[in-house]
C-alpha cells in the first residue's frame, strides 16, 4: 500500500444523521454528502430510534452513489470501507454495518468497524492547518462529554466525563423545556444571543472541587425553575445557562491542559458549533498560550467525512475487522481502540 493511491469509503449511521465520506491517500477528503432526519424527528421532539434505522436503510446507497459521483469515480475505485460500528442507535448501526459488510464483501476490500467518538476526535485534522500531537480534546456532543488525553491515534485516556447527561444533550433538554423546537442546541445558542448575561447566575457544576469529570443535569433543572418563575425571561435563561455550561467547560480545558504541560487542544463534537463556547475557549488558549483547533461547522456534527477519515487512517496501516460478520458496539469505549 505504499504509493498506490488508497481511497476509503466512509459511512456514518450512530444517529439522526446518514453521512458518506470518501478520503483519499493522495487528495484527502474528496467528497462528502449528508442527509439529516431533523425534520423526520422533529415532530416527536427527539430521535425515534425505529424511524432512524428505516430512514437511514433509504439513504445510504443513493447518497453512496452521490458522493461516487460528485467525485467521478466508481465503486470498483473503493480501497476499502469504514463505517461506525459504536457508540449509537443499534438498529442505525447495524444499517451502516450491514451494508458496509455487503459493499466489502462484493468488492472484495477490507472494511473497518469506526468508533464514532474518534471519528469526532479526529475531524479537526479535516482541515488545513492540523493540530499536533499530544493535545487535549474536549468532545462534547449529544451523548458524550470527555476530556481525552489524546496522545497519537488511538492512544487516548479519558481524563474525564459527564456522570449525568452530555452536554449537548442539557443544552437539548434546556430548550425543550423553554418551548423551543427539536434539535434544541442551535436553537438555544440563537435564543441566547439575545439574553442579558448579567440577569440570572447558574451555577457551574463540579468546577468547585478537584477533578475533570462533569455533571449537566443540574443545569437543566436550575433553568426549569428559573422559568418557571420567570416564564417572559426566555433568554435570559437561554444565557444563563449557555454562560453556565461554557465557562464550566473552560475552568476542565483549563484543568486538564494544567495537568498535562500540552500546548494544544481540540474542540470537537456538535457542541463545538456553538460560538460561545468557541469564543471562551479561544480566550483561554489566548491566556495559556494554547493553540486550540475546531472542525469546520459542518464536521461539528455527525458526518461522513469523519469516519472516512478515522477509518482510512486505520485501513492504510492495515487495521481491518477481520470477520464478515456484522457486529455493531453500541456501547465502546474510546480507550479499548488499538493504537495505530
Ligand atoms: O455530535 P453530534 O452531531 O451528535 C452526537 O454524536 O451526539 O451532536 C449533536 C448535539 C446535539 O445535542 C445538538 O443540540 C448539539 O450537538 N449542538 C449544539 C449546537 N449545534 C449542535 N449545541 C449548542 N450550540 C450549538 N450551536
Ligand atoms: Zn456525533
Amino acid at each position: 500500500m505504499s504509493t498506490k493511491v488508497f481511497i476509503t469509503l466512509g459511512i456514518e449511521s450512530s444517529c439522526d444523521e446518514t453521512g458518506i465520506g470518501l478520503y483519499s491517500s493522495e487528495k484527502g477528503l474528496i467528497a462528502h454528502q449528508l442527509f439529516s432526519q431533523v425534520e423526520l424527528h422533529a415532530e416527536y421532539g427527539g430521535v425515534v430510534p425505529e424511524l432512524a434505522s428505516r430512514d437511514h436503510i433509504q439513504r445510504t446507497l443513493p447518497l453512496i452513489k452521490a458522493v461516487l459521483s460528485e467525485a467521478e469515480l466508481q465503486l470498483s475505485d473503493i480501497n476499502g470501507i469504514a463505517y461506525t460500528a459504536g457508540p449509537g442507535l443499534a438498529g442505525a448501526l447495524l444499517v451502516g454495518s450491514s451494508i458496509a459488510k455487503s459493499l466489502a464483501w462484493s468488492l472484495d476490500i477490507p472494511s473497518l468497524a469506526v468508533h464514532h467518538m474518534e471519528g469526532h476526535l479526529l475531524a479537526p485534522l479535516l482541515e488545513e492547518t492540523q493540530p499536533e500531537f499530544p493535545f487535549v480534546a474536549l468532545l462534547v456532543s449529544g451523548g458524550h462529554t470527555m476530556l481525552v488525553d489524546v496522545k497519537g491515534i488511538g492512544k487516548y485516556k479519558i481524563l474525564g466525563e459527564s456522570l449525568d447527561d452530555a452536554v449537548g444533550e442539557a443544552f437539548d433538554k434546556t430548550a425543550k423545556i423553554l418551548g423551543l423546537s427539536y434539535p434544541g442546541g442551535p436553537a438555544l445558542a440563537a435564543l441566547a444571543e439575545q439574553g442579558d448575561e448579567t440577569r440570572f447566575k447558574f451555577p457551574r457544576p463540579m468546577t468547585d472541587r478537584p477533578g475533570l469529570d462533569f455533571s449537566f443535569s443540574g443545569l437543566k433543572t436550575f433553568a426549569r425553575n428559573t422559568f418557571a418563575k420567570y416564564p417572559n425571561e426566555k433568554a435570559n435563561i437561554a444565557k444563563a445557562f449557555e454562560v453556565a455550561t461554557t465557562q464550566t467547560l473552560m475552568i476542565k480545558c483549563r484543568r486538564a491542559l494544567e495537568q498535562t504541560h500540552y500546548s494544544t487542544l481540540i474542540v470537537a463534537g456538535g457542541v463545538s458549533a456553538n460560538q460561545s463556547l468557541r469564543k471562551e475557549l479561544n480566550k483561554l488558549g489566548k491566556k495559556l498560550a494554547v493553540n486550540v483547533f475546531y472542525p469546520r461547522q459542518e464536521f461539528c456534527t455527525d458526518n461522513g467525512a469523519m469516519i472516512a477519515l478515522a477509518g482510512h487512517l486505520r485501513l492504510i496501516k492495515g487495521h481491518k475487522f477481520i470477520t464478515n460478520k456484522i457486529t455493531i458496539k453500541p456501547r465502546w469505549s474510546l480507550e479499548e481502540l488499538e493504537a495505530v
